[in-house]
């Protein structure tokens, strides 16, 4: 399952063409989930029917720590504005016939995550996400997986899991300590897209494989391609490509030919002379 970055409901309702891209998927990526930041109920309701067709699943986010997204009263800052959330949430679900569900932190400054659990789970959530940090942790310090815990043992809908899973073992680790029904895999997707195969082999069989450094090339190589024809910037692209490199061959050398990569066909040529 997958979900996309956060989309703003009032970019959606003006038809914005970035954001609009940002919904598009590939039937690979289903069950797929639209994520979408509001603050006003009807403007939820109206980006919803623009979308719900798009997606299975419609995800509020409640977890953006970002200043210019909490000082418009939206991501986080939601956390603290109970009596909102519950008419955000009453609003969305009963608009829809596919499952509404909420991305959520520990808090905003004081952790509240058991009462705002069941507050979704009241007002009509059909799962929710807790990234274990609160709101003022930002990414930083360890995620706290022991109230992800407590939450599951709180409500009935399907708890996910999310914050510091980035191998095999860590899921394993979550899913025990805490219980939860599913597991979110942030950052770790970027550096590491072979996580979520790799996670799947170890349920079916047990054991997983390393990517070989042959197969990340050709991943590497495909991506170049794809992010293209899909005109992905080239800063993302570059920055991607360093992340597959030093899975590859990272050294001093690779390093500077990287820096002075300024054009896509640069890093395309830097990649084609890899011989392994
Ligand atoms: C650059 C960046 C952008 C993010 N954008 C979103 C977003 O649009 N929606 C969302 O729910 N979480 C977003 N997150 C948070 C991650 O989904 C996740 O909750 C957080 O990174 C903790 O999980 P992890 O340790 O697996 O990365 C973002 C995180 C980063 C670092």
């Amino acid at each position: 399952m997958t979900c996309t970055e956060m989309i703003s409901v009032n970019d959606i309702i003006r038809e914005e063409k970035n954001s609009l891209k940002k919904m598009e998927g590939a039937v690979e990526e289903e069950p797929r989930a639209i994520q979408l930041y509001a603050v006003n109920k009807d403007n939820l309701v109206k980006a919803i029917k623009y979308c719900a067709s798009e997606a299975q699943i419609i995800d509020l986010n409640c977890s953006c720590p970002a200043d210019k997204i909490v000082e418009q009263g939206g991501g986080s800052a939601l956390l603290e504005k109970p009596e909102k959330l519950r008419e955000l949430i009453k609003a969305a679900s009963s608009a829809i016939n596919i499952p509404f569900t909420c991305k959520l932190r520990l808090g905003f400054s004081e952790e509240n995550i058991l009462a705002i659990s069941k507050l979704c789970e009241e007002a009509g959530a059909s799962m929710i996400t807790i990234h274990g940090r609160t709101r003022h942790q930002h990414y930083g310090g360890k995620a706290d997986w022991s109230l992800i815990k407590k939450v599951k043992e709180t409500v009935t809908i399907p708890v996910c899991g999310n914050g510091d899973v980035n191998s095999v073992e860590d899921y394993l680790r979550m899913k025990k300590e805490t219980g939860c029904d599913y597991v979110m895999i942030g950052r770790a997707a970027i550096g590491n897209p072979y996580i979520f195969k790799q996670i799947t082999d170890h349920k079916e069989t047990g054991k997983y494989l390393p990517a070989t450094k042959k197969q990340t090339l050709a991943d590497l190589k495909e991506y170049l391609n794809l992010a293209e024809e899909l005109k992905v910037t080239f800063n993302q692209t570059k920055y991607q490509t360093m992340l597959f490199l030093e899975r590859i061959l990272w050294n001093k050398e690779i390093e500077h030919k990287l820096n002075n990569c300024k054009k896509r066909k640069e890093l395309n040529e830097l990649v084609e002379s890899i011989k392994l």
